[in-house]
This record gives C-alpha cells, structure tokens and sequence, in this order.
C-alpha cells in the first residue's frame, strides 16, 4: 500500500476514524470499479498467501452492480444474461434476487429472509467453503433499483460468511459518504463490520475521480502473517491522486448536527454550535 502523498495520508486517516470497527487500511484507487478490484484482487491474494489458491471463487446477486472493469462486471449481476460482454464465468456464483416486493404472495418479511440466507447457505455447500474466497454486496442495491433486503438480512449473511471463512465485502460505492445519513452504512444502519469496504462517489461528492478500498487490520495481519514474500501489486498511476484527495478532504464536513427522515421527508439539521454525537 502506498501513500504518496500529504493529502493521501491525511485523507487516509480521516477514513479509518470513520470507518467501522478495525477496518483501518485505506487503499486508494480512482473510482468504483478499481476499489472494487481491488477487494477481490486482495481477498484472492490472500488466500494464495495462505496457501489456499482454491478459494477464489466470488459470490455476487443477481441485481447487483459492482462495476465495468473486467473483474467489477464479472460479479455484476445486473442484466449479465444479456450482455454480450465476456466474462470470468468461473469466477462467481450468483444468488438469487433478494427483493422482498418479489417475494411469493403471502409470504411474510421474516420467511423471505429465511429463504435469501438459505440460498446463502446452499449455494455455500454445494460449491464448498474452501473455493469460494468472498461474498461482495450492496447495502441497498442502488443501481439494480434501489431494493433493500428484507431486515436482519446483512447481519444473518455477514455471520454465514465469518462461519465459513468466508470475506464479506461491503459495496459502499455508493451508501458510503452521507447517503443513508451515516459515514458508512454497514455498521450504522445494518449493525455489521464488514472485512472490506468499497467507496468512491461521495468520497469527493463526484468533485475528482477517487475511490477507496478500506481493509481491516484482521485481513492485513493475516496477509502479512502468511509465507511467501511476493508483493501486492495492485495500483494506478492516479491512485490516491493529491488533487483528488484534497478535495475530499475538503469536502469532509463537521457542521452536520442531525440527520433525520421517514419516506421520502428527509432532514439534515447543520448546527456546528450543536455538533455531537447521536
Ligand atoms: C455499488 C457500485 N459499485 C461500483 C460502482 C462502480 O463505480 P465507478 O463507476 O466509479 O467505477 C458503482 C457505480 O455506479 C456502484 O453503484
């Protein structure tokens, strides 16, 4: 991981204050699609340094947008029957839809939650814990169409994962930064601490192109701890570009007092005088 720069290091640790439990290693990139790659390039690299190169199979839903860089649209589920585009088919399963407004009539909320963690679970055994390296997911799946599982679901699917070894990343690309009212909304609004977050967009509220994959120290001290000294190769030339990470500092405000809605009303108090914590 490189810091090359003031505004990086400065930017970096402003994110890891933010970020939720020990994820504190910030990997810089130039959007969502690069961060996105950039988690499931280090979960596989993990594994390999573990001495596990089998588990590198990803799993994505069906609805879920991650991206239009070879590795981001290969776990994209949106519309992936229809494009022409090719892709590592090998590298991902997919679950099904999670939208509860699909659900079979007279199904309650409760039950299609069951049923999504079950799909979780089956699609786990049949393909087995030891290939599969990661589960990628979006909070809400904004770009599918804004669905929003059915509640308690993220905390069942993060437990499913951390019993089987299982990465869970958190596809904050677009949640992060302000979006459900919280600096990130894994563990503020979902109560889960993911192993790896994904930003870009709110990060400069669009201003310059950056994005972020934040790691937790878990996952880097596993990497580390593991035999072989190839490196991480992971990079681009404007990754955690200066410019780029100025302006999001700057674009990190502390005046917002509360945030507060129900529906489509939506309310942010700024009264600096009154900042604390809620
Ligand atoms: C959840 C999510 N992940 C990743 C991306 C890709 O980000 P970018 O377009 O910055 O590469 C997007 C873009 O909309 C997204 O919504």
């Amino acid at each position: 991981m490189v810091i090359n720069s003031e505004p990086a290091a400065v930017l970096a640790q402003m994110i890891a204050e933010r970020a939720p439990g020990d994820l504190n290693a910030v990997h810089f990139t130039t959007g969502g699609s690069t961060a996105v790659d950039t988690a499931l390039r280090t979960a596989m690299f993990m594994n390999k340094r573990l001495g596990r190169p089998d588990k590198k199979i990803i799993i994505a839903r069906e609805k879920g947008y991650h991206g239009s860089t070879f590795l981001a649209a290969t776990v994209t589920g949106k519309e992936r029957f229809e494009t022409q585009f090719e892709k590592v088919d090998d590298l991902v399963r997919f679950l099904p839809d999670v939208n509860p407004y699909h659900r079979p009539n007279g199904m309650s909320m409760d039950a299609w939650c069951d049923a999504s963690d079950a799909d979780l679970e089956n699609l786990i055994a049949q393909v087995g814990a030891d290939r599969i390296a990661a589960f990628i997911a979006e909070p809400i799946l904004c770009s599918g169409g804004v669905i929003v599982p059915p509640p308690g679901y993220h905390k069942r699917t993060r437990y499913i994962c951390r019993t089987h070894d299982i990465l869970y990343i958190s596809d904050e690309v677009v949640t992060g930064f302000g979006r459900l009212g919280h600096w990130f909304a894994s563990e503020a609004v979902y109560d889960i601490v993911p192993d790896m977050i994904t930003c870009a967009k709110g990060l400069t509220s669009g201003y310059l192109a950056l994005g972020a994959c934040i790691i937790s120290d878990a996952v880097m001290a596993r990497i580390a701890d593991a035999k072989g000294d190839d490196v991480f190769y992971n990079g681009y030339t404007y990754s955690g570009h200066p410019v780029a990470c100025a302006a999001a500092i700057k674009n990190k405000f502390d005046i917002v007092g509360d945030v507060r809605g129900e529906g489509l009303s939506g309310c942010i108090e700024c009264r600096p005088e009154l900042t604390k914590e809620t």
